[in-house]
């Protein structure tokens, strides 16, 4: 539907920003953190970059706060560091580290700013990888149970809002990306069991939530990549539900049904697969009823019918942010996904698609029924400080507000939505491109090759964001120019 008007946003949204430990904090050799297994992978696997210092938040927290204040920011989405907790996953608990998160949450409750917190963000403490496999084994439910209980009781009086595992369907799906398949020998087999004792620690953090923190709300968070038939081809719609059903749906059916769907379940048994469900899993699961859906969607997908006989491709992202990298999959008998024509897209090949943002609420209300959250949404660019020392980045003012538009439309389509937190407040470190890929509103002085100043420099952006908030949204326009000559 076309409205007249301009949409409008609940009067007590939440608006602000995301990040995650790993990719924002540095420090991890100090405050008694213990090493986490995507340290090794920033420092080992091209093209990911040390994360060693990231944008120096540990140090930075308290100017990082007073420039989420000034922006006017009503809440904050963060994750917590698991090896910063407990350094080894399972043994001793690290006070410096409890204090490092209290001292943020004190800072942000003090300045009016809800914290919504992650409790994982594929920064796993490497001494239970080392020990055990880490996600391989059955043995991290209990260790994850007693980290998610720790987090409740320990900041469960000042953090109502909490996530579970950011995006269990993208490290899943992405595996070998996200560093999961480590040490897994035959990946595409063990995946889905690896994801069933993934669904175990994610209930068992629901139920933590539920148990210790008073009025607390849980909720999962997939990573959500709408995904549209090619054509009017009947074959083509199939084809994009298969591709839903595979890539996020599973996920989401799950964590609101508490089961495995017959699709998924007719799925395991064609491919020869076996999660692995053992006496009593069901029991723990269906004790995990969430309270809202957190949703990262930055783009969307198009895909097509594949037939059984066709070759399968594999998926390649865009690792250097030079257009045309990106590599389409095929999945023969299942789809394939395709460029789609009608939008543009990034450097990294990822479609700017603002309208897949109203889809996917739709879509994920209509199913659910669940309040929503946006907690990842953003653009990243090949950014440096000007001549005049500052950041214009029109093109993420153009990309921020035709996105939030578009949410706005679909709360007017009947779409509860809580919290809009964009990815990222300050420049931090892109999961495949360090600081080469910036996504902040605020630039952090620093590059891969060289450590700067770390000094915040407010882009454009900011200044721009700062007036949608105080105008609760009224500030944004139907569909931004990217700059006045256009
Ligand atoms: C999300 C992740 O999928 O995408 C973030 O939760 C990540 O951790 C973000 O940074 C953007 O992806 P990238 O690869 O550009 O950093």
């Amino acid at each position: 539907m076309y409205y007249k008007n301009k949409p409008t946003f609940p009067e007590n949204f939440l608006w602000g920003a995301s990040s995650s430990a790993w990719q924002v904090e540095g420090a991890t050799t100090e405050g008694g953190r213990g090493p986490a297994t995507i340290d090794l992978n920033s420092q080992t696997k091209k093209p990911f970059t040390d994360n060693s210092i990231a944008a120096d938040h540990y140090h930075h927290y308290k100017e990082d706060v007073a420039l989420m204040k000034e922006a006017g920011f009503s809440s904050y989405r963060f994750s917590i560091s698991w090896s910063r907790i407990i350094p080894d996953g399972d043994g001793e608990i690290n006070q410096e580290g409890l204090d490092f998160y209290h001292n943020l949450i004190d800072e942000l409750v003090k300045n009016n700013i809800t914290p919504i917190v992650t409790m994982y963000h594929y920064d796993l403490p490497l001494a239970l990888f080392e020990k055990y496999g880490g996600w391989n084994n059955r043995q991290i439910i209990d260790d994850f149970d007693r980290y998610a209980r720790l987090l409740c009781t320990e900041f469960g009086d000042k953090v109502k809002y909490w996530i579970t595992l950011n995006e269990q369907n993208m490290q899943i799906v992405y595996g070998d990306w996200l560093g999961l398949d480590k040490g897994v020998d035959n990946w595409e087999k063990e995946k889905y069991r690896i994801n069933h004792i993934m669904n175990l620690c994610h209930a068992k953090a629901v139920i933590a939530v539920h148990e210790l923190v008073e009025n607390g709300q849980v909720g999962p968070v997939p990573g959500y990549v709408p995904i549209y038939p090619n054509s009017g081809n009947p074959k083509d719609q199939i084809a994009a539900m298969n591709a839903e059903e595979l890539t996020e749906k599973m996920w989401l059916d799950f964590y609101v049904h508490l089961e495995y769907s017959p699709f998924i379940l007719r799925y395991f048994k064609e491919y020869d697969i076996d999660i692995d469900m053992r006496d009593g899993d069901l029991a723990i699961i269906k004790q995990a009823k969430i309270d809202f859906i957190a949703l990262n969607c930055y783009r969307s997908n198009v895909a097509a019918d594949c037939p059984l006989d066709d070759k399968s491709v594999k998926l390649e992202l865009n690792k250097n942010g030079e257009k045309g990298n990106f590599v389409y999959p095929k999945f023969p008998g299942l789809y394939q996904l395709m460029p789609n024509n009608y939008v543009e897209t990034t450097d990294w090949d990822w479609e700017i698609d603002p309208i897949a943002l109203r889809y996917m609420l739709r879509y994920v209300w209509d199913h659910y029924q669940l309040p929503m959250m946006i907690v990842e949404n953003g653009f990243g660019a090949h950014e440096s400080l000007g001549d005049d020392g500052k950041v214009h980045d029109d093109y993420r003012i153009k990309f921020l507000n035709d996105q939030i538009y578009q949410i706005g439309l679909a709360i007017e389509d009947g779409c509860p939505v809580l919290s809009y937190n964009l990815w990222s407040f300050t420049d931090l470190l892109s999961t495949g491109n360090g600081m080469a890929k910036r996504y902040g509103l605020v630039y952090i002085n620093t590059t891969d090759e060289d450590v700067l100043d770390l000094r915040r420099v407010k882009k454009d952006s900011f200044e721009w964001y700062k007036q949608v908030i105080a105008t609760n949204g009224q500030h944004l326009e139907n569909q931004k120019k990217k700059n006045k000559n256009q």
